[in-house]
């Protein structure tokens, strides 16, 4: 499914990006594996395809800062890096705005966005093209190397790929440097393409470095991680009175959400944030969830829920 690129396959991954498929496209870092981001059926699509068992937040791309702009809040420091480093190989986390149109399965659940504007022409047409910001992950299966070349993504995930549009070599070919911008201190989560001196340059003020362990630790132990203000009760056949219960599949009439009548786990990976969100509300005293099969997207949706069960 490598096509190389051209205004006909740029044109043909836009169009597919734009209907909620999944395209994997080269930056100047790594490969990506993209889709719309503000679609939670098109996220959870790339979790599926990448088989992860947890749901790791995504790096949300445009194609210019002003997009990003209406897409989370830019202080004066970002401001400055990303006129510093845009378009290019640093990673910014922001604090999502209230109206930000970004799928909360794409960051996780989390109230921040990690987003870049990538250096590289195939990418930034690919996303002008398709009118939308785009979510992508390296393009590898969990757990293998991230793809410098378009054989590397078909090596890993061809057969689960409609189009992967061959931009030749990656120029940097390390991920991007993520800088969480939430705190008054800047922290690099993941060390990349742009290094702590060069970020110090041009802030003024020291950039710390997060604990070697805290980009290997799911980001759902994340302290800042959402965690519903409501008990959680998982593996629950019915609620008790006064809880909203949360169901997956055509057993439950009565369930307040059902995550997916049809039992289909892309849709209730794509609906669990959200759900989540609309019962954490005073109308309910806990929510109940009913058992989750443990396969597939499964493990990442019981991965999920069982952070949001755990005591507080
Ligand atoms: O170079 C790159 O960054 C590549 C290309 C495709 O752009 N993308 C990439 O994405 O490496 P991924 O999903 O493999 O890594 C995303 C990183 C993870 O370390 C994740 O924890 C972090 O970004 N991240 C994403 N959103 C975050 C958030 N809201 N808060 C903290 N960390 C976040
Ligand atoms: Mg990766």
């Amino acid at each position: 499914m490598i096509e190389p690129a051209s205004d006909l396959s740029i044109a043909k991954g836009a169009e597919m990006l734009a209907q909620g498929q999944v395209v994997a496209f080269p930056t100047e870092t790594v490969y990506g594996l993209g889709a719309d981001a503000t679609s939670d059926p098109a996220i959870a699509s790339i979790y599926a395809i990448k088989n992860r068992p947890t749901f790791n937040p995504l790096i949300v791309h445009v194609a210019t800062p002003d997009d990003a702009k209406a897409l989370v809040k830019v202080d004066d420091r970002a401001e400055t890096l990303m006129q510093a480093f845009w378009p290019g190989p640093l990673t910014l986390v922001l604090p999502r705005l209230p109206n930000s149109p970004i799928s909360l399965l794409a960051s996780a659940g989390l109230d921040s966005i990690a987003i870049r504007q990538p250096d590289h022409p195939v990418a930034l047409a690919l996303i002008r093209r398709a009118g939308r910001p785009i979510a992508a992950p390296s393009a590898n299966a969990s757990g293998s190397i991230s793809p410098t070349t378009a054989q590397h993504v078909e090596d890993s995930l061809g057969n689960r790929l409609a189009l992967i549009v061959d931009g030749g070599p990656c120029r940097v070919g390390v991920e991007s440097t993520v800088l969480d911008l939430t705190q008054a201190d800047p922290t690099i989560l993941r060390p990349g393409g742009v290094s702590a001196q060069e970020l110090e340059a041009v802030l003024g003020q020291s950039v710390g470095i997060a604990k070697h362990d805290a980009n290997i630790v799911a980001p759902g132990m994340m302290a800042s991680h959402y965690a519903p203000e409501r008990p959680m009760r998982l593996n629950q056949e019915k609620a008790e009175p006064g809880e909203a219960l949360l169901a997956f599949g055509p057993n439950y009439p009565h369930a307040t959400l059902n995550l997916s009548v049809r039992g289909e786990l892309t849709e209730a990976a794509a609906n669990l944030f959200a759900m989540m969100r609309r019962l954490d509300i005073p109308d309910y005293s806990a929510i109940a969830v009913t058992p989750i099969p443990q396969s597939g997207l499964g493990l990442a949706i019981n991965d999920r829920l069982s952070r949001a069960a755990a005591p507080k």
